[in-house]
């Protein structure tokens, strides 16, 4: 492994490598979006290179499905795969019950429409990602632009009445440009400090016209492996009440590295 590689990129990378150990042939897998999930994309390139290991996989964004396709996995859309086996994904937070903040990378409409039609979701994360409360990180609210600016007022207002310490919504730019995603959407990113109750707002912002899809995930993950730089990793498996631990070695993974650079 590179040495200019970080601790948490380390971290990250040993979550990914502790879960493509559930990938089995012939599954169909959720390809997450964001640096872990890349990771988790290479490692599993390297076994479908390597290894002869033949899956589908299915993308949750477009920057993923390029980076599968360059890694030598079989790319196709959801409707052709239809039910997944399972998805691996990062998250930008998780809670003591594996709820998740998701779309810091600005892909959360995939990402849910994909692990929601998935038989199991792993949530792969550095140990900095777990919160006993979500909404440190900015909730990511996925909005049409026709109208954008009466949605996020109807945000706002929807917001008083909820249990949240902060109202400061953010429109997501790309530079001087409004953010757009995939879907060509637009994301107002909300900064709410504490949610008090992540079910309850999950289902009252999607009521909000304009509103396509929020951050949160609310009971879809199963699984999280936290990984730490020296190569640890722990299993929570929320369903069972598992926990489980492992070492990851550097060493053994170094040829993907070498492979394909960061
Ligand atoms: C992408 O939209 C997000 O949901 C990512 O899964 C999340 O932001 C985690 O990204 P990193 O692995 O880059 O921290």
């Amino acid at each position: 492994m590179p040495a200019e590689l970080s601790p948490i990129d380390k971290a990250k990378f040993a979550a990914a490598r502790r879960a493509v150990d559930f990938v089995e042939d012939g599954m169909r897998v959720g390809l997450g979006t964001g640096s872990t999930a890349a990771w988790m994309v290479r490692c599993l390139g390297e076994l479908v290179r390597e290894e002869g290991l033949k899956i589908t996989g299915v993308p949750t964004s477009s920057r993923t499905a390029d980076l599968a396709r360059q890694v030598g996995i079989t790319v196709v859309g959801l409707d052709e795969a239809k039910w997944l086996d399972l998805t691996i994904d990062g998250a930008d937070e998780f809670d003591p019950g594996l709820n998740l903040i998701k779309g810091g990378g600005g892909a959360l409409l995939q990402e849910k429409i994909v692990a929601t039609a998935s038989d199991q979701m792993i949530v792969i994360s550095d140990a900095a990602k777990e919160v006993a409360q979500l909404g440190a990180f900015p909730l990511p609210v996925e909005v049409v632009p026709f109208g954008w600016q009466t949605t996020r007022a109807l945000i706002e207002e929807t917001l008083v009445s909820m249990d949240v310490l902060g109202r400061n919504t953010t429109l997501r730019l790309n530079g001087t440009q409004p953010f757009v995603t995939d879907e060509g959407n637009y994301i107002v990113d909300l900064h709410l400090n504490r949610i008090g109750n992540p079910r309850q707002l999950a289902l009252v912002l999607n009521q909000i016209p304009g509103v396509v899809e929020n951050g949160l995930f609310i009971d879809i993950a199963d699984i999280v492996i936290i990984g730490h730089g020296d190569g640890r990793v722990e299993l929570r498996d929320i369903n069972e009440g598992k926990v489980s631990h492992d070492k990851i070695d550097f060493m053994e993974n170094d040829n993907l590295f070498s492979d394909l650079g960061d």
